[in-house]
């Protein structure tokens, strides 16, 4: 089960999306859903009901917190065990379980361990512009229709940010940058992935971007004694589709009014990255010897690396 993308913690979900009714998700190519039991705490488990498949996502939380299948009602807590089967009292409900993935609720998102029926061996450990207390975050979300590898390393990538994003985030660049320029891009390995910079004829601009294992990036923007961070989560959802959430985080301008800027100028960045993304061919990215790389690729490569070292040989 999932491909390509097992034993690792992924965000799935915005915290405040998660209402105590169930939302079914795909995650590499499995169906997940969520819903948040009596306490309120977050729940996940397989989107199928081991009686006879269906997707437990179409039912409901019942008063006990249970979540209870559309088809002939079973129950199942939020760790999966059945609780309630209707008219058959003399089942062996301890062996009629749904199956259960680690869960946790961490920086206004719900996380999942990719591994079902398990007790994860790690804990999340998003970025700190995800979870300090003190920051104002926004949430957009968007969907994709392209392999998340692709996804995953356009939001590595520097020098496609004076083309693509000629009119926001890459305009900087454009006004000092010649046709004999030079970009010099360093990636550090580092305990939770990488931190890769970019300078444009030896000028640091200030701005970092980190690789957070398996699927975040968290992209520091300068502003002198500031904290201003877009952070890019990229969700598999199959072979051709990939949900994109991005979390701008600040400590300033922390109204609620500034909200709809802040979010509408993360849409802007992301939805100006789609269609380039989505016209690459494979979908999946293919081993770093069948495509052309140059100097300035070090952070994507830095990334297919790992992807075909760590995570495709990991298929359970
Ligand atoms: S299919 Fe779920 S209870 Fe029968
Ligand atoms: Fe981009």
């Amino acid at each position: 089960m999932f491909e390509g993308f097992a034993r690792v913690w992924t965000p799935l979900a915005a915290s405040a999306a998660l209402k105590q009714a169930p939302l079914g998700f795909t995650l590499a190519g499995e169906k997940i859903v969520l819903f948040r039991d009596t306490s309120g705490a977050p729940a996940a488990l397989l989107d199928r009901c081991p009686h006879r498949g269906v997707a437990l996502s179409l039912g409901q939380v019942k008063a006990n917190g249970c979540l209870e299948c559309p088809f002939h009602g079973w129950q199942f807590n939020a760790r999966g065990v059945n609780q309630h089967i209707p008219f058959n009292p003399q089942a062996r409900r301890e062996t009629l379980g749904a199956t259960p993935l680690p869960v946790r609720e961490m920086g206004d998102l719900i996380w999942v361990y990719t591994a079902p029926g398990v007790e994860a061996p790690t804990e999340p450990t998003p970025p700190e512009g995800l979870t300090d207390p003190d920051l104002a975050r926004t949430i957009i979300e968007r969907t994709w229709n392209c392999h998340w590898t692709r996804a995953m390393e356009n939001m590595l990538d520097s020098p496609h940010l004076p083309f693509v994003h000629r009119k926001t985030i890459g305009k900087f660049t454009r006004r000092y940058m010649t046709p004999d320029s030079t970009m010099t891009v360093t990636w550090d390995d580092t305990e939770f992935g990488g931190l890769t910079r970019s300078l444009v004829d030896g000028r640091d601009g200030g701005g970092r971007l980190e690789f957070h294992r398996p699927n975040v990036m968290a992209l520091h923007i300068p502003i002198p004694n500031r904290h201003l961070r877009i952070h890019a989560l990229v969700i598999p959802v199959d072979q051709q589709r990939t949900r994109l959430m991005v979390v701008g985080s600040r400590d300033f301008l922390k109204y609620r009014w500034a909200q709809g800027l802040f979010a509408a100028n993360s849409a802007r960045i992301a939805d100006e990255d789609r269609a380039v993304v989505e016209s690459s061919w494979p979908s999946e990215v293919p081993p770093i010897s069948q495509e052309h790389s140059v100097a300035t690729d070090r952070a994507t490569l830095a990334f297919r690396k790992y992807y075909f070292e760590t995570l495709k040989p990991s298929a359970i």
